[in-house]
């Protein structure tokens, strides 16, 4: 696997076996670094890392992989820049490639990150769009994989606002791996068709399977992993907050949901949870809606067999991944 210079935009830039090198390289990165063994060959390079959007995992997994690789960052938060409003992609691409060996991009429409990849002539990192977070489907197939063994073949279903970065971007990921995904949500939050078509045809050369639907039963049914995200994503106005609990509430991952799936399944969740109302969000919604948790209980959420704090851990090291292979470490 050779992928020094290339841009990580979304899984569909990469072959099923190159995942899988991504995947092998952050084994092997995170086994170093749990025997203490430093890997900091890319010493004298520097990332930049563009947040338009907050974060706390994503940043966090930037800044220490980089610092353990030996390189230095800047942080550039979502109001400390030009970027956007005085100075534009094409012109901040350029500055920045100058600078920098690698740039990392969180923002809003995926279209911003291409153009960002297109004019800078360093590897372009994609720390979450509106469309995908190509980053989070790393850390979550090393989950899966280290809990499983191996992905072709795992049932994954997705419960919730199938439209979005992380349904678009699950669905790539399990149809590259050979896995078995499900969106299951109301109709209208089923992932484009365009996008499912692609998918498709993925799944064909990969052995994998897609499903739509609306039936939580049929969908939780033998499942292996049961995944779900915030029913109001980062950008998006709060007035849809009550249009989506009123949809997504009987889409919500409950202990019943847990146990219609295989006596092995696990609960994986990309984080923040409104699992409770410990978050102003979340207080001020349940306040509002009658509710004391949203997208998945507290109770499966806090059970044996949720992995989402490994899943939290394993982006710092597929993160890792992604910077050594492109730059070459
Ligand atoms: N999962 C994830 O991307 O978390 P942050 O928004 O905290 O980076
Ligand atoms: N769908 C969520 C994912 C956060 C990691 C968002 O975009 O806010």
């Amino acid at each position: 696997m050779n992928l020094v210079g290339r841009d990580f935009l979304t899984l569909k830039d990469f072959t099923p076996e190159e995942i899988d090198g991504l995947l092998k390289l952050a084994a092997e990165l995170k086994e170093k670094k749990k025997k203490g063994i430093p890997v900091d060959t890319l010493r004298g390079k520097n990332v930049a890392l563009i947040f338009e959007k907050t974060s706390t995992r994503t940043r966090c997994s930037f800044e220490v992989a980089a610092h353990d690789l030996g390189m230095g960052t800047t942080y550039l938060d979502p109001q400390g820049s030009q970027i956007g409003k005085k100075e534009s992609i094409k012109d901040t691409a350029r500055v920045l490639a100058g600078m920098y060996e690698g740039i990392e991009y969180r923002g809003f429409g995926q279209e911003i990150v291409e153009e960002l990849a297109k004019y800078s002539k360093v590897p372009v990192w994609n720390g979450l769009t509106n469309e995908y977070h190509p980053t989070q489907m790393l850390a979550d197939m090393l989950t899966i994989q280290e809990e499983f063994g191996y992905l072709k073949g795992i049932r994954l279903v997705y419960m919730g606002d199938a439209r979005y970065n992380m349904g678009n971007s699950l669905m790539i990921a399990s149809a590259k791996m050979g896995m078995h995904f499900t969106a299951c949500a109301p109709k209208k939050y089923f992932p484009n068709q365009k996008l499912v078509a692609e998918c498709d045809a993925y799944a064909k050369e990969s052995g994998g399977t897609i499903t739509l639907t609306e039936d939580v039963k049929a969908a939780t049914k033998d499942a292996d992993v049961i995944y779900t995200d915030v029913w109001v994503s980062m950008g998006e106005p709060d007035a849809v907050w009550e249009e989506r609990i009123h949809d997504l509430t009987p889409y919500r991952v409950t202990r019943e949901a847990m146990e219609n799936a295989k006596p092995t399944a696990i609960f994986l969740h990309c984080l923040p949870s409104f699992h409770d109302l410990k978050t102003k969000i979340g207080k001020e919604m349940g306040e509002r809606f009658h509710l004391t948790e949203m997208e998945v209980t507290d109770e499966v959420f806090e059970s044996d067999q949720s992995r989402v704090f490994e899943e939290a851990e394993n982006r710092m090291h597929t993160i890792k991944a992604v910077m050594a292979a492109t730059l070459g470490a």
